[in-house]
């Protein structure tokens, strides 16, 4: 495991890799993955140098939106397995130190949730005020003008009792009502139920969106909206999402999750200065780790990450620990984003930030979005806004093992790109020169360097294509140089004879030129 002081809590130095565990590996050839899948390929993560796995939903669901409608916070589903086989594969993992995050989903259960199942019969009911009712505007429309993330009102009106119940998501996604106290205790009862098995940390999905305003006045339109954005994006999320009073819920959850040394990392896509609130204060601590999506966000070059990385380091509250993200399960993947040659300057960017990295499947890969075709899609996201690029289906498909595929013995449930096959585990592990063999170059150096892993950050500049920034623990200095660019760059690298060179290169050979950077090379040098 990663060395560590003793007052560095674990999740500072830790490296997580996220699994989406319908297309990860499927052990008993359904064609979906499954837990049993995760716990035959453990070695493979090990191998990788990752040490904390964050495993998409695995909770009961009807699947309407894969796992982040959830039907039961407390089990698992018959696809991905049983109770034992998660106790089993938490232990597997554990004897390999490698820790466990699940992904809780506080926002919005399944509407077949017993709760809503229960919410939805009457007005009176006791679990009426577990989700958010309201009645029809005068004109008998939605109560106001929301709109779900995934286009339409983000209202669904329920005849039975003839009031609308909010929904961020989809119309199978009812959003709970975390204003109720009752609510909130059986969340965490919830939380507390998987810390009791043992697991490391939960994700939390879209935490910025689980208090909504009291009034539920209408959002400011957008006077930047087009057709072809998505249509959330007519109307400002201002008071639908980020009301103050998720940070006391935030800290419930943080003193809950601190009792079993675990760590929350939040889910929250908002501009730096708003993201920082959320690791909360001294008085009202929030997540470990409110997820840094720069690196999503960023145009690809070194102007533009130089101000980033220098904008969120300078944002960060005292005691606030950086994390940065690649890619995810929502997002087109880094490969695809800024091309083959770039994702590897990429992935030496993202391991040698100063920061928790999270990595997603099959970016060590560098696979680029599959495509899929049309009568294959499966994302609800795609098949209600077609067309413009928001389906997540392409960074969803199985994880090619081998030449064959090797996911499943059975029809995956999303086909694979027969462009993925000649990129498989099997291939690349054996070659040196590989996207895989990079990371795992990368991941190992990190963590037997405690400046890379730990250590500070400064320096950080851009000139021309290249990026520079310097890690150090103060008596060891490492340079990061990343030529962002597709030419060559002479660069005056000082390398005091006999004690530094480069010591990791993105270039395939493998071996760096003293006197240049080559197209879309990074290095990193012990300089001190
Ligand atoms: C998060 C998840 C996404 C899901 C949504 C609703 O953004 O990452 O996959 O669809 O929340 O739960």
């Amino acid at each position: 495991m990663t060395i560590v002081s003793s007052a560095q809590p674990w999740w500072q130095a830790a490296t997580i890799y996220q699994i989406y565990p319908r297309s990860f590996a499927d052990a008993n050839g359904d064609g979906v993955g499954d837990l049993n899948g995760i716990a035959d390929r453990l070695d493979y993560l090990v191998d990788l140098g990752i040490d904390t796995i964050w495993i998409s939903p695995i909770f009961p669901s009807p699947m309407a939106d894969f796992g982040y409608d959830v039907a039961d916070y407390t089990g698992i589903d018959p696809r991905f397995g049983t109770l034992a086989d998660f106790d089993a594969l938490l232990a597997k993992a554990h004897a390999r130190g490698l820790r466990i995050l699940l992904d809780f989903v506080p926002n919005h259960s399944s509407n077949q949730h017993a709760w809503f199942q229960q919410s939805r019969t009457s007005r009176d009911d006791p679990k009426r005020d577990w989700y958010i009712w309201r009645d029809p505007a005068p004109d008998g429309g939605p109560p106001n003008n929301w709109i779900s993330d995934f286009g339409s009102p983000a209202w669904t009106y329920d005849a039975a009792t003839g009031q609308y119940y909010s929904r961020a998501f989809l119309p199978e996604q009812p959003d709970l009502n975390w204003r109720n106290p009752a609510v909130r205790a059986a969340m965490l009862d919830a939380m507390r139920f998987w810390f009791d098995r043992g697991v490391d940390g939960f994700r939390l999905d879209v935490l910025w969106h689980i208090v909504k305003h009291a009034g539920f006045p209408d959002n400011p339109p957008n006077p930047d909206y087009h057709p072809g954005m998505g249509e959330m994006h007519r109307v400002h999320q201002l008071h639908s999402t980020d009301q103050p009073e998720v940070h006391v819920i935030a800290a419930e959850m943080r003193e809950l999750a601190d009792r079993y040394g675990a760590v929350l990392v939040g889910e929250i896509y908002l501009p730096v200065p708003k993201l920082m609130t959320y690791y909360g204060s001294a008085d009202l601590p929030g997540v470990h780790l409110p997820f840094n999506f720069q690196l999503i966000e960023a145009r690809w070059n070194a102007a533009d990450l130089a101000a980033r990385i220098v904008e969120y380091e300078a944002a960060l509250p005292p005691g606030g620990w950086p994390n940065w993200v690649l890619g995810n399960h929502d997002r087109p993947r880094i490969a695809t984003r800024v091309g083959p040659a770039q994702a590897r300057v990429a992935a030496m960017l993202l391991l040698t930030l100063r920061g928790t990295p999270t990595l997603y499947q099959g970016d060590e890969l560098g696979l680029p979005d599959a495509r899929i075709p049309t009568d294959r899609v499966q994302d609800p996201r795609e098949l209600r806004e077609p067309g413009l690029g928001l389906g997540r289906d392409p960074v969803r498909t199985p994880l090619p093992w081998d030449a064959a595929g090797g996911f499943t013995i059975g029809e995956p449930w999303l086909p694979v790109d027969p462009a993925h096959l000649p990129l498989n585990v099997a291939a690349q592990a054996a070659d040196p020169a590989s996207m895989l063999a990079l990371y795992r170059r990368l991941l190992a150096l990190r963590r037997a360097t405690p400046p890379l892993a730990t250590g500070a950050i400064d320096t950080v500049t851009a000139s021309g294509d290249v990026l520079r920034y310097d890690r150090s623990d103060g008596t060891t200095r490492y340079r990061i140089l990343l030529n962002l660019g597709d030419t060559p760059v002479p660069v005056p690298v000082p390398v005091p004879v006999g004690t530094v060179g480069a010591v990791l290169t993105t270039d395939p050979s493998g071996t760096a030129d003293p006197h240049l950077l080559r197209p879309a090379e990074g290095v990193i040098v012990k300089v001190s």
